[in-house]
């Protein structure tokens, strides 16, 4: 294979090479057999486009195909790439959805059926998985998120990337991964999309490297570099961290693309003109320039002259900078050669079948399910088949809103809205009233129109509404309110103020609950929402995320018994939408401190009293699970033993129960202060009526080990001995507590 590429670079002429680092959109494609002349055909015709993303078929892609190997006097083929973030056109619950699953098979599967269907296309390599760790509702991409954890987001990473990549990225019916948005992009201040990411070098280590360092581990075979700058340095132009870290440290030596014109948008960033950011790209470790073609601008000059920039520290000899064009060549030829492309142009292009409509609709449908989670319910849920049902709110009938942000293949026209869900199910149709337009705050109406959508919404005054859904309330035995955001208020370039659910939902909830019948309700949203005192208004309450094509019929499957629900918080949900960021990991405060000093607490001043706060790990089911008092297989250990954690954990319901047991850990006493507590492992299974099972964590000091970092040169990951706690339980807040010292 080394040698195939070899053979082409010797072969090579610079511009040859500068073409490959060229990665476009697709655009409007190209039509078999045409001889269009588009700007991307003109492109293609002289030989200076490496990949492109975003075909929409295989007729287009192998279009492109043939005409980059004509227009390429070495016939070297492109690759083609997508975004195919939670499904490609089997559309699956959003990936902070899908995080909440913990059932790291599901996460597998919904990618291996993923990079199928996207194979079946011609596509060789996918924008994801999207593994950056997010603790802020404000921010709009954290519905991409795998969460607020940096052990649950690694896991994440690990199983996206097998199911994506299988065996390996050649084999039929899988991707090449791309592990985005490297690095630290879910942590932007103030929640502002695109922003500086502001923080310790050991936040970065401890919390938003490691889903990486375990989507390298899993051998992902790429990696997309953040729009966000991390301590000051774009990310884009960050040689310490994509040079030094990635590909030093880690020793990563595949393919890294840009994001999209995210090595122009670095002179906006204030580093400096064309072909200064050219040059600190290049010399940071982006090997592909998405869209902006500044690569393609400027590298021939800078090859010929060098470039002295003296502003930004940098001077590079031409021979350095043709050096520099090389080995990213290089590494784009071997990602070709490692996909079969240069052993035949057309690999992968062939037009396999994709997989089954149907499969792929009952895995979403399971991963709807999986994924909801149930945050409250007195006795109101499973609802038997036969009770009169009102059906209310602007999520009742919506289908479009259902795909989620990023589900750029996808076709709402697959989705089966919540009332014919339960219509199927149950044999009955709901009554159903609209009861609330889906936002009453101009800046959410303005963000839909921003978006240029037709989002449905009723003319009709508040007070009528809400009169027309006391009307069906009235004539049922229970309510549902399909409440929520719509999808355009989450996603890329949509952070948010107030991530909270819109006060006239919480209105119309009021008014419902008035009329004494039970009231279930569901959030349809793409990001933690803050839900005001909708947790004390409504009996029973899912969290049903943004779903994908089957969202409302896996809610259907829970609101009528035919699924239990099982699904965890990846992320926490604000008591408040000012409360961020926030996560299960707080770090410890001097206070409260006992006594006189009580008062001076860490906390809000102006945070109404009574507001739930749903803590990570959080999650029901439908038949109680008992926890038995956890043991040590020893309370002192040397650093080399590894300790066993024993607990009994037994269904006393009438129904099988899928419980995901979570083991967190607390190092009260170390060289810096350490989050309160944070999340060492999990188990889930599942259990019979009646069955107790008992369960065994290994402990070993490595889940211990922290770093310390005064520079990222010198962080050193560090363990020390003396006391540490476990705390066992059924999500972050309610556990059990055992006590253990490391001996040194
Ligand atoms: C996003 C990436 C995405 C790329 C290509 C960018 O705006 O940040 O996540 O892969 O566009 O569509």
């Amino acid at each position: 294979m080394q040698a195939q590429v070899e053979r082409l670079m010797a072969e090579m002429t610079l511009a040859e090479k500068i073409g490959q680092l060229n990665l476009l959109a697709a655009g409007e494609g190209l039509v078999t057999g045409a001889a269009q002349s588009t700007p991307l055909a003109r492109r293609l015709d002289s030989g200076e486009v490496g990949a492109i993303f975003g075909t929409k078929s295989l007729a287009s892609a192998r279009a492109m195909q043939e005409r980059a190997l004509e227009g390429s006097r070495l016939r070297i083929p492109l690759f083609f790439a997508e975004d195919v973030i939670h499904g490609h056109r089997t559309v699956f619950p959003l990936p902070v959805a899908l995080a909440c699953s913990w059932d790291l098979d599901l996460v597998e599967d919904t990618a291996a059926f993923a990079a199928a269907e996207a194979a079946s296309e011609g596509i060789h390599q996918v924008y994801a998985p999207m593994i950056d760790v997010s603790r802020d509702p404000r921010w709009g991409r954290i519905a991409e998120s795998p969460g607020e954890d940096p052990l649950l987001a690694s896991r994440f990473a690990v199983a996206a990337t097998r199911g994506f990549q299988g065996g390996g990225i050649g084999e039929p019916d899988r991707v090449a991964a791309c592990l985005k948005h490297f690095v630290a992009y879910g942590a932007p201040d103030s929640g502002r999309d695109y922003d500086n990411a502001s923080l310790s070098w050991e936040d970065l280590l401890a919390i938003y490297l490691p889903p990486f360092t375990a989507g390298l581990q899993a051998g992902a075979a790429s990696v997309m570099a953040a729009f966000n700058a991390v301590n000051k340095l774009p990310m884009h132009a960050n040689a310490p961290l994509i040079q030094g870290w990635l590909r030093g440290t880690s020793g990563f030596n595949g393919l890294v693309v840009s994001d999209y014109t995210g090595v122009k948008e670095l002179t906006p960033h204030g580093l400096g003109p064309a072909a200064v950011v050219v040059a600190r790209a290049l010399h940071a470790g982006i090997d592909m320039d998405m869209v902006g073609e500044d690569y393609l601008a400027e590298l021939p000059a800078l090859a010929e002259t060098g470039l002295d920039a003296p502003e930004a520290g940098l001077s590079f000899g031409a021979s350095r900078i043709r050096e520099m064009i090389d080995t990213a060549c290089r590494r784009v030829l071997t990602f070709k050669a490692s996909l079969g492309l240069l052993d035949d142009p057309f690999h992968g292009m062939s037009g396999t079948a994709a997989p089954s409509r149907s499969d792929g609709r009952k895995l979403a449908r399971r991963a709807a399910a999986r994924s909801t989670v149930l945050l409250k319910n007195d006795n109101v849920l499973p609802i038997a088949q036969s009770t009169r049902v009102a059906l209310v709110g602007p999520f009742a009938r919506d289908r479009r809103n259902m795909l989620g942000t990023w589900a750029v293949s996808g076709n709402w026209d697959d989705v089966v809205p919540l009332d014919a869900a339960i219509t199927a199910l149950t044999g009955t149709a709901p009554a159903t009233a609209w009861g609330v337009n889906i936002t009453d705050r101009d800046w959410l109406a303005a963000r839909l129109n921003v978006h240029g959508v037709t989002v449905e919404t009723d003319p009709r005054s508040e007070d009528e509404l809400i009169a027309e859904a006391l009307d069906a309330a009235r004539q049922s035995d229970i309510i549902i309110a399909a409440l929520g955001e719509a999808k355009e208020h989450a996603g890329e370039s949509s952070s948010a103020l107030s991530p909270a659910l819109p006060e006239a939902h919480l209105r119309l909830v009021r008014a419902l609950k008035a009329t004494g019948k039970p009231v279930a309700a569901i959030v349809f949203a793409g990001r933690p929402l803050a839900l005001g005192d909708l947790p004390e208004t409504a009996d029973a309450l899912l969290y049903a995320w943004h779903g994908g094509i089957a969202g409302p019929e896996g809610v259907a499957d829970l609101l009528f018994g035919a699924a239990a629900p099982s699904g965890r918080l990846c992320v926490t949900l604000p008591a408040h939408p000012g409360e961020t960021p926030v996560s299960h990991a707080e770090e410890p405060t001097g206070r409260p401190f006992p006594g006189r000093f009580a008062k001076f607490r860490t906390g809000w001043l102006d945070m109404p009293d009574g507001l739930t706060r749903y803590p990570f790990g959080f999650g029901l089911g439908y038949a109680p699970i008992r926890y038995g008092a956890p043991s040590l297989s020893s309370t002192v250990a040397d650093v080399s033993q590894k300790v066993l954690l024993r607990l009994t954990i037994e269904n006393t319901g009438q129904t099988e129960a899928i419980e995901t047991v979570q083991l967190y850990a607390s190092d009260p006493v170390a060289r810096i202060t350490r989050p309160a507590r944070f999340l060492v492992d999990f188990k889930q299974l599942t259990l019979s009526p009646g069955e107790a099972r008992e369960l065994v964590f290994e402990i070993r000091a490595d889940q211990f080990a922290y770093p310390v970092a005064p520079s990222l040169e010198s962080a050193e990951w560090v363990r020390d001995p003396g006391l540490v706690q476990l705390h066992v339980g059924p999500n972050s807040r309610d556990t059990d507590t055992v006590e253990l010292t490391w001996s040194s």
